[in-house]
């Protein structure tokens, strides 16, 4: 059996993406994908990867994939990842994103995986209200952060008890090109860009102070990349931001300027806060760039490329 990657959530926002990073690198990388759509897109999966529809929490399905290809790493971001949505159906949250780690984490014992990356967030750390580097406690506000902060806990006990080699990725606010303009309760920046495309009129859930940390998307899958080259993860959890605090207000601002509308000619109303929404967070990335030294792609230039990519 051929040598193969895993990618969960293969027909959403990052994991394709990150899936052109790796057929970038090596064309010859055969790649397996498994989503099962509910927030994900067929035209997103690249045709020359095996792909199977279905969930990361259903047993039977992995049994057929491990049993048929031999798995050498698993890059597991199939998730429900939105806070506010968690909240609607708790436990469905908790089967999709945290039961489903749990079985891959299974499956990759069994199978001598040798390396396991999760998609975690800065979600697990709640309000910080400051720069929060990886030994920041941990204070989830939604049950998507708890499920999320779950899912870490059981790779620490894998890589401790079991030898598995695996890392989560504390992903802050990844925005870029293909993320989901239509669905209006999951990403900050495509959200508000969403509506100043339509209207001039916007909602904003919540005070313009509130910050947050914003990678591009393309940072996001060169960092991975680099990960995969990695023999061992020497820590548990890494911090996945450039360490720049951007408010709320200045994401608006920096969408109009991309958009060319002015800031003055826009309305904002407030309608109620999202529930489990954090104030503010943005990342201590010392960790990451001793790792990895990197610059970042500043917000205004990746605005303009989201944009660019949406005109296209
Ligand atoms: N985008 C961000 O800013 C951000 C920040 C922090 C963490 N993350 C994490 O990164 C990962 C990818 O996020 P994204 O922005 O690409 O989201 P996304 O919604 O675009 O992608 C998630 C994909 O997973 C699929 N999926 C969901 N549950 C599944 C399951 N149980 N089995 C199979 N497929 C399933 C969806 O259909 C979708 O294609 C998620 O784990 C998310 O929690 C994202």
């Amino acid at each position: 059996m051929d040598n193969c990657f895993l990618v969960t959530g293969c027909g959403g926002f990052i994991a394709s993406k990150l899936i052109k990073e790796l057929k970038n690198d090596d064309p010859n990388q055969r790649i397996i994908g498994i989503d099962n759509f509910t927030t994900g897109y067929q035209d997103n999966i690249p045709d020359d990867i095996f792909f199977y529809k279905g969930d990361c929490a259903d047993r039977d399905l992995l049994n057929i994939i491990f049993g048929k290809h031999k798995i050498s790493k698993i890059f597991h971001f199939a998730a429900q990842s939105s806070g506010e949505i968690s909240f609607d159906n708790p436990e469905y949250d908790l089967k999709t994103n945290t039961l489903s780690t749990l079985y891959l984490l299974d499956k990759s014992v069994e199978y001598e995986v040798d390396q396991f990356i999760f998609a975690s967030t800065m979600s697990v750390y709640g309000d910080a209200n400051e720069k929060a580097s990886e030994v920041h406690k941990c204070n989830p506000k939604s049950f998507y952060g708890v499920g999320k902060l779950a899912s870490e806990n059981y790779l620490s006990i894998y890589k401790r008890q079991f030898n598995l080699n695996c890392i989560s990725l504390r992903l802050f606010n990844v925005y870029g090109p293909g993320q989901n303009l239509k669905n209006l309760r999951q990403g900050m920046v495509s959200i508000y860009l969403a509506q100043l495309m339509k209207s001039k009129d916007i909602e904003v859930h919540g005070s313009l102070k509130r910050f947050r940390d914003l990678i591009y998307i393309d940072d996001v899958t060169r960092i991975i990349l680099n990960l995969t080259k990695w023999r061992s993860f020497d820590f548990d959890v890494l911090n996945i931001g450039t360490g720049l605090k951007t408010s709320v207000e200045n994401i608006i601002l920096g969408i109009c300027n991309a958009l060319e509308v002015s800031y003055k000619d826009i309305k904002i109303t407030h309608p109620k806060e999202t529930l489990g929404d954090i104030n503010g967070i943005y990342a201590n990335n010392e960790r990451l760039l001793e790792s990895i030294p990197m610059d970042f792609i500043k917000f205004d230039q990746g605005i303009l490329k989201m944009v660019d990519s949406v005109n296209d």
